[in-house]
């Protein structure tokens, strides 16, 4: 199972120019290194897929479940598939939190998506809050079911269309990196309720100079970087660490 490391660059940078150059530097830094590389970008710079051939994949930060139709705004399966786009990011908290997409959208994504044949990053994770509150195992546990109802394996091609991501929401963006002994304690958690051959990659102010402990003592299989994906050369310093 080779490691993912997945870029999620959310609503940046303001340019194609800027994209195209971060992009550039990623997938030149990339080249034959093991792990797998995405870049996540908004959606305006996808085209960039037919550059990234074979070193870094595309995925898209969202998608929606209708196939076509009257939903202004929306980007459906069938477009991003036409563009080239691999991978999907399904469920992001942030998402979650400021577009109120809830569990049972998410679950509606995630099976278009596959459906598709797409491959998806599904991310869950706990607030602060439900942390404090000691509900991150009941949080985590409904996320899973909820997201993944009624998705038989079958239903994505192989395993590895299914990625989940982990991210404490607390870590996300706030330099509070999740401790490598909470992580493998979530990580195995999740691990109980997919199948053992999936991969779940660790996100939550992920750094060159944590990176490598995700991986080699947590246990995750890859990482979902936000932040540090849009500098290209500690992006490429992450992927070199997980090798
Ligand atoms: P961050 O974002 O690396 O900036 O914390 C991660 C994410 O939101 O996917």
């Amino acid at each position: 199972m080779k490691n993912l490391i997945v870029a999620n660059w959310k609503m940046n940078p303001s340019t194609q120019a800027e994209a195209k150059e971060i992009f550039d530097t990623i997938r030149d830094g990339a080249k034959g290194l093991k792990s797998e590389v995405v870049i996540c970008p908004p959606y305006v710079c996808l085209y960039a897929s037919s550059f990234g051939k074979g070193v870094v994949s595309m995925g898209a930060q969202n998608v929606h479940f209708e196939e076509k139709g009257a939903f202004t705004g929306e980007i459906s399966t069938a477009m991003l598939k036409d563009l080239g786009v691999e991978y999907v990011i399904i469920g992001h908290s942030e998402r979650r939190k400021y577009f109120g997409e809830t569990n049972e959208a998410v679950n509606k994504k995630i099976k278009a998506s596959l459906k598709a044949g797409l491959k998806i990053i599904f991310c869950i994770g706990e607030t602060e809050e439900e942390r404090n509150a000691g509900k991150k195992s009941e949080v985590l546990e409904g996320q899973i079911k909820n997201g993944l109802a009624g998705v038989g394996i079958a239903q994505a091609k192989s395993l590895e269309n299914i990625n989940i991501a982990y991210e404490p929401v607390w870590a996300i963006g706030t330099g509070n990196n999740c401790s490598v002994e909470e992580t493998k304690e979530s990580l195995d958690f999740i691990r109980k309720f997919i199948n053992p051959d999936m991969r779940i990659l660790y996100g939550g102010s992920v750094k060159s100079d944590n990176s490598a402990d995700y991986i080699k003592q947590a246990g995750a299989n890859g990482l979902l970087v936000g932040g540090a994906s849009l500098k290209p050369e500690e992006f490429i310093k992450i992927i070199k660490s997980a090798e």
